[in-house]
């Protein structure tokens, strides 16, 4: 009788106990939109052995910070290396976490190879479209049924809208995204499909982007949702304005995912918001003020802000289906590194020691509110 009944009674409360535990910022979004965060090779090899279970706590989806870009999955023409993805892909399918693509088609992170033939001329259109592909149908076929969805162009639009003149389109033409997404869909029927940018909140930038969806849904081409990047500050941009794009893109029947979200508090001269990775500035003490630690009233104005966004992200449920942090911890974030090399910053929830901040406090209340 006592074996019978109490056994099984510790074993249900023992479980209970440890998946109460386990909760983190997944849970409080659970039914609202996936959480998701950028991952690195240290994360799975081992080398940091309390980032896989944390990940799985707290994250429903995971995209490769750096893993499955062009330069490391296909860094040389017909040499293909999937290990390092595969280990990522693995790692989130065993703890049913979602999987995010990034990406396909890109002016950085893209070796001069891709463009030229061997003995160097640049490459004919029909010959670099046949060289995309190759690589789209190599990569998204690899993963097929394996990936929720696909960055599969980044950044194809300037700051005034204008198209941005990579060599994409200077070989190819303006049907590179077309084509790009055709190959896409072609390799994986099921994948979803992203047009991805940064800044493309902004209204010139936007209407860009408009276009390209709109163009992609005359044409039948399968397009899914618009990735704004989210490489935000405590000034910028204006909530209204995240607001409103996120209003416009769905509209379109998009959508909508911020990609790739921190909020960096070191001060940075604005030229240097955006994203654009090729474009850095050296070192400057005087810009990298918070080594010691974040003070208070910096602190405050994070948590603010990130209560604010996702309020506002809450409020377009219906549409926002991921938001994905870029970075697991402030240790891990890119904004650390760039644009300026070797400074302290403070841009996400959780801090050098896997421990949560206010500011993950402050989303979660906005959750909560939500529900
Ligand atoms: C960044 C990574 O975080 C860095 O590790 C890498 O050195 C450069 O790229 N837009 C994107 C991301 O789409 O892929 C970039 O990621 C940041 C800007």
């Amino acid at each position: 009788m006592y074996r019978t009944l109490v056994i099984p009674l510790m074993i249900l409360m023992l479980a209970s106990a440890c998946s109460s535990d386990e909760q983190g910022l997944k849970d409080a979004f659970r039914d609202q939109m996936l959480i998701g965060t950028a991952i690195n090779r240290i994360q799975v090899d081992g080398t940091d052995p309390l980032a896989k279970p944390f990940i799985a706590r707290h994250f429903s989806s995971i995209t490769p910070e750096n893993a499955m870009k062009w330069e490391r999955i296909h860094p040389e023409p017909g040499r293909y290396e999937f290990a390092l993805a595969d280990s990522m892909v693995a790692f989130a399918r065993s703890n049913g976490m979602a999987v995010i693509g990034h990406v396909l088609v890109w002016h950085s992170q893209t070796p001069g190879w891709v463009f030229q033939d061997s003995p160097g001329n640049p490459l004919t259109r029909d010959a670099l479209l046949e060289r995309m592909r190759d690589h789209i149908h190599t990569v998204v076929g690899h993963y097929r049924g394996k990936v929720l969805g696909w960055d599969v162009v980044n950044e194809a639009v300037e700051e005034d809208g204008s198209m941005r003149r990579t060599k994409w389109l200077e070989i190819i033409g303006d049907d590179y995204i077309e084509k790009a997404f055709q190959y896409a869909h072609e390799a994986d029927p099921d994948a979803e499909l992203y047009y991805n940018d940064y800044n493309n909140e902004e209204r010139a930038k936007r209407a860009g982007v408009i276009p390209i969806v709109k163009n992609l849904q005359e044409k039948g081409i399968r397009i899914d949702g618009v990735g704004i990047q989210g490489h935000w500050h405590l000034d910028s941009p204006d909530m209204e304005i995240i607001d409103e794009s996120i209003g416009e893109y769905a509209a379109l029947g998009m959508k909508v995912m911020i990609t790739e979200l921190e909020i960096n508090v070191l001060p940075t001269p604005s030229w240097l918001y955006g994203a654009e990775i090729s474009r850095t500035a050296e070192y400057r003490e005087s810009l990298d003020p918070y080594v010691e630690g974040l003070p208070d009233s910096v602190e405050t104005r994070l948590n603010q802000r990130y209560a604010e966004l996702f309020g506002i992200l809450l409020k377009h449920r219906d549409v926002v289906t991921r938001v994905t942090f870029w970075g697991v911890h402030d240790g891990y974030s890119w904004k650390n590194n760039w644009p300026m090399p070797g400074r302290t910053n403070y841009p996400l929830l959780f801090d050098r020691n896997y421990q949560p901040k206010p500011a993950y406090y402050a989303v979660i209340r906005e959750a909560e509110k939500a529900r």
